[in-house]
């Protein structure tokens, strides 16, 4: 195993490793991706439900990364290859696949928010938040800021973990959390704000009885993508720890202001949504975008808020791109041997290119694409990796992962014990069905509108 001392880094400071996991799990996820997938099932039911997937299946799944990469101090691949040995190492390529996936699209999402920033300054989408949309989410536009934000990430990752990441993400959490806030207040005096609210947080169980094969797998896909768990990016971020930390307590820290910032954007998305009549029925990866756009447009001091609000949004995505990219990088360096810079800019124009589809596809056809690539990397694959893990560190390593977890909490008593537990029958049984669930949802969605966009 090639390892290069040199190359591989490890934090500063002690919040280093709180603010970078913080970064990463705080994204397009919370902002974008979750206001998008309430709307599209069900609202508050799905609120719920997700909430749920966060605590019983997020808390101890982050558990499992974070013992996994302090106890190897390597990535996803070579940890679950010294963890499990053998064949569990061919299982890592499914971790190092993921990040390609993912980073594809979240940087063309990412695009539109950079050139969110720009029309903010400029004004270009005062009074027409819709056409504008339509305008810069394909093409050229998009294509561009794609490139731009792609060279942004690979721009940070090439500097190493600790000058970039840990730089970014200080000048973020805190940046996120007030103008996060603020919204919410200007949210609550807007006129639909009652039914929005009633929509977001009163659930319509009706809907769970008549849709739970949808919305069961599209929460915990969420909560997965949300924490950023499932590929290995906790894995990763863990295995640059040194320290006694007490890993429950970051744990908690981080889930609590990732869900924080999801459920608080919800509260002043919706009632913006409602507001602008867009609706609260299947908004389409677009409608943030349009509805936050008019809004910011109608308020004093508009282009003031939109700057900050994107600027800070996009501060926010390029964290989260950052430790996808990290997975992928380290990887490289791990396993090969190779140079932190050369492999950051492979990554980066491989990872453009399979995105470039996403970007240049007509605004009909767009909606197809994204839910091609996001339903397939969140419910299938993210739960997948993470089921994978649970596995080995349940069954095959569960006396070294508990020994990882007792380390840096004081008296753990029977926590380590419960932990693995819950993890070994009832976390990884639900899972299990949620993937079932979500591979019987893709299929309809091939068989279905995809065939029909082929025109098969
Ligand atoms: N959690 C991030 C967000 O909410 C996205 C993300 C970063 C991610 N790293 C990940 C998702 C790893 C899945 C796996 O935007």
């Amino acid at each position: 195993m090639s390892r290069s001392p040199t190359d591989r880094s490890s934090w500063t400071r002690r919040a280093g490793f709180i603010l970078a996991a913080v970064g990463s799990a705080v994204g397009l996820g919370n902002v974008w991706r979750f206001p998008f997938q309430a709307g599209q099932e069900g609202g508050a039911v799905f609120v719920l439900l997700y909430l749920c997937f966060v605590l019983l299946i997020g808390v101890p799944a982050m558990l499992v990364e974070f013992t996994v990469g302090r106890r190897t101090g390597r990535g996803p691949v070579g940890a679950l290859a010294e963890f499990g040995g053998g064949a569990w190492r061919y299982l890592g390529g499914l971790f190092i696949l993921i990040g390609f996936l993912i980073l594809s699209y979240y940087s063309v999402v990412a695009g539109w928010v950079l050139r969110y920033v720009v029309g903010s300054v400029t004004g270009g989408y005062a009074g027409q938040s819709e056409t504008y949309f339509l305008d810069i989410a394909t093409g050229f536009d998009a294509l561009a800021f794609h490139a731009i934000f792609m060279a942004l990430t690979v721009a940070i990752v090439a500097l190493g973990v600790r000058r970039g990441i840990e730089l970014a993400v200080t000048v973020m959490v805190p940046a996120v959390v007030f103008v996060v806030l603020a919204l919410v207040v200007y949210a609550w005096t807007l006129p639909d704000a009652g039914v929005a609210y009633e929509y977001y947080l009163s659930p319509d169980f009706s809907l769970l009885a008549s849709d739970w094969r949808s919305i069961v797998p599209a929460a915990a896909g969420q909560a997965f993508f949300s924490l950023s768990i499932g590929m290995g990016v906790m894995i990763t971020f863990a295995s640059y720890l040194d320290e006694e930390r007490n890993l429950l307590v970051d744990t908690g820290i981080i889930v609590a202001i990732d869900t924080a910032v999801a459920f608080l954007t919800g509260l002043f998305v919706f009632p913006i949504l409602f507001t602008a009549g867009v609706g609260p029925a299947d908004p389409g990866p677009g409608a943030i975008f349009v509805a936050l756009a008019g809004a910011f447009a109608d308020i004093p001091a508009g282009s003031v808020v939109g700057v900050v609000f994107f600027g800070m949004f996009a501060i926010a995505a390029l964290s989260s791109a950052i430790s996808i990219m990290e997975v992928v990088v380290s990887f490289g360096i791990d396993e090969f041997g190779a140079v932190r810079r050369r492999t950051a800019a492979v990554t980066g124009v491989a990872m453009f290119l399979l995105g470039t589809p996403v970007a240049l596809l007509s605004s009909q056809r767009q909606p197809i694409f994204v839910t091609l690539y996001d339903t397939l990397a969140a419910q299938i694959l993210l739960v997948s990796g993470g089921i994978v893990l649970m596995i080995l560190v349940a069954w095959i390593g569960a006396d070294r992962a508990m020994a990882e977890l007792r380390r840096g909490i004081h008296s753990p008593g029977i926590l380590p014990r419960v932990w693995i537990w819950l993890v070994r029958i009832p976390v990884i049984v639900v899972l299990l069905v949620t993937l079932a669930l979500a591979v019987g949802d893709y299929w309809s969605f091939l068989t279905g509108d995809f065939a029909d966009f082929l025109g098969l």
